[in-house]
């Protein structure tokens, strides 16, 4: 997982991301802890996601455009090279470069944004709730 400020490439450890976004990222993580997590009660459901050739642009472009949540955007990597980009306190865009075995939690209400590089993906998506699940566009 590399983190850095996208304008300043000011590089960032998953510590600096908690404190400045509440972002959890976590690395080099088991998927058997993932579904001890499943089982612990605080998660209702999960899906797999996958992105390939077969995935329309129009699809990738929904994730692509910011926008935010009601509930927290929970996922586990199983393959591929992804990037999140989160708003910082200041509003400037911090870049979350994730791959495979890592686990990041982005909290409700956080205005982001994510590209799945070479339209090559594989996550869990583990919800809380469906209520929550709409993206809410950035205008
Ligand atoms: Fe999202």
């Amino acid at each position: 997982m590399k983190i850095y400020e996208l304008e300043t490439n000011l590089v960032l450890s998953v510590n600096d991301l908690k404190a400045e976004t509440e972002v959890t990222g976590l690395e080099n993580i088991d998927v058997k802890e993932v579904m001890n997590l499943l089982s612990s009660g605080n998660y209702d459901s999960f899906d797999e996601v996958i992105v390939d050739e077969n995935t329309p642009d129009s699809v990738l472009e929904k994730f692509s455009q910011e926008h935010l949540h009601e509930d927290d955007e929970v996922r586990y990597f199983l393959s591929g090279n992804c990037i999140f980009d989160v708003r910082g306190s200041k509003d400037q865009w911090i870049r979350i470069e994730v791959s495979s075995k890592d686990f990041i939690t982005v909290p409700k209400n956080l205005y982001h944004r994510f590209f799945a590089l070479n339209k090559q993906a594989k996550a869990l998506r583990l919800f809380t709730s469906d209520k929550g699940w709409v993206p809410i566009y950035r205008v």
